[in-house]
């Protein structure tokens, strides 16, 4: 039997989590059957990590701030279970909503499970087969425990299927993140960033990474610090830089010798400001995943530092190009991007503003008795 008003609690806890909760709770206000409470588990805490995010977005604040910060991974996870158990016991929601692959999203959704809560995971099925990454562990165990399961690409469907994942409870509804850059594109198109670090249009290149497969790697960060070297002698190089990186840089030779003073250096910037600089870049060097993602969607040439990546559909489809962290490979293709040679783009099924539409409209019309049966 279908229930008449359903309880959400929305969970986000660091940067990358905020663009995908921003256009869902827009949709949620303007049913009149869902209402919702926001928990910030305060995973990403920093002004410029967190703060600005819901500024940008307008998204409410939270209703729950579980401030718990940074720490090992163990004990991060372990923080955010223990808070967001209470959270619970005193709020029973219908359901509890997760977005991502960061730690909160796999803690709350552990404890949401035991609790016998229904999950739905939003982003569910990406896959890089690489089990170094802490987050390719988050979702896995996530899309395991999670009761509905929200995807964005085909690849996604075909990885969560193979795994057992009973056909019904995957929607494939699109890509949320992608819902925000265009609700929000042409209020970033207004940002004074350019002005600000005296850029032109095209004239440069924009860096970011963070995973600690590259940073706290002492041979991948030289190997990529000497690749943007090179490539600052043909194109302007800006890097907003992740407090992770910030603190790895801060003891590196190369960075403190060579780099520090050639490249424009930022602090992490607001999501207006740097969508900004993402459109009217020449090509962007990253290792993150939302951002395979935006530069698929905006036709920017992306060379993504790392050996595979769990978002295919921005090769096969979009913009991006695997090149590892030599230098010799990072060069090589932003050269040839120079020169007008990259892969141009098409754009991923469904990615195409509605994705939280979609799910609103999946969540208002689901029968949750059948989860109760558990
Ligand atoms: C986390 C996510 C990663 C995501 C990234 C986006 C996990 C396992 N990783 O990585 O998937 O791509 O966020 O940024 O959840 N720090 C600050 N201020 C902050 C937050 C962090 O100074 O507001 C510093 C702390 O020293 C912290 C370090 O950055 O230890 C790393 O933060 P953490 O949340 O553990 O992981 P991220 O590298 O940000």
């Amino acid at each position: 039997m279908q229930k008449k008003h359903i309880k959400i609690i929305i969970v986000a806890g660091a940067r990358p989590n905020f663009m995908k909760i921003a256009p869902i709770i827009k949709e949620i206000k303007k049913t009149n059957n869902i209402s919702y409470m926001l928990v910030h588990t305060g995973q990403h805490y920093d002004k410029n990590m967190s703060e600005t995010f819901f500024k940008d977005l307008s998204i409410p604040s939270p209703d729950f701030n579980l401030c718990v910060g940074s720490g090992t991974h163990a004990r991060q996870t372990a923080e955010i279970m223990v808070r967001f158990e209470d959270v619970l016991l005193n709020n029973k929601p219908d359901l509890v909503m997760v977005v991502g692959d960061v730690n909160s999203t796999l803690g709350c959704s552990i404890v949401a499970s035991k609790m016998r809560i229904p999950v739905a995971h939003v982003e569910a099925g990406l896959r890089s087969f690489d089990m170094s990454m802490p987050e390719e562990i988050n979702r896995i165990v996530t899309d395991r425990i999670s009761d509905i399961l929200f995807t964005t690409c085909e690849d996604a469907n075909f990885n969560l299927m193979k795994e057992g994942v009973d056909r019904k409870n995957i929607y494939f509804v699109g890509n949320v993140m992608i819902d925000t850059l265009m609700n929000f594109a042409s209020e970033a198109k207004k940002s004074s960033i350019h002005r600000r670090l005296n850029l032109s249009n095209k004239k440069y290149a924009l860096v970011t990474l963070h995973r600690p497969s590259n940073v706290d790697e002492i041979e991948s960060i030289n190997q990529i610090l000497s690749a943007l070297q090179e490539i600052q002698k043909y194109t302007t190089v800006v890097f907003p830089i992740h407090p992770r990186t910030r603190q790895k840089l801060a003891k590196n030779k190369i960075y403190k010798k060579n780099i520090k003073s050639s490249m424009i250096f930022t602090e992490p910037l607001s999501y207006l400001d740097f969508l900004c600089l993402m459109m009217r870049s020449a090509f962007v060097i990253t290792d993150s995943g939302g951002i395979q993602e935006e530069t698929t969607v905006l036709s920017i040439p992306c060379l993504t530092v790392r050996n595979n990546t769990e978002r295919p559909v921005t090769i096969t489809c979009g913009t991006n190009t695997l090149v590892g962290t030599s230098k010799r490979k990072i060069v090589a293709e932003a050269r040839k991007i120079l020169n007008n040679e990259y892969n141009k783009c098409g754009k991923p099924m469904l990615w195409d503003g509605s994705s939280a539409k979609r799910i609103i409209k999946i969540l208002s019309r689901i029968d949750y008795s059948r989860f109760y049966k558990r």
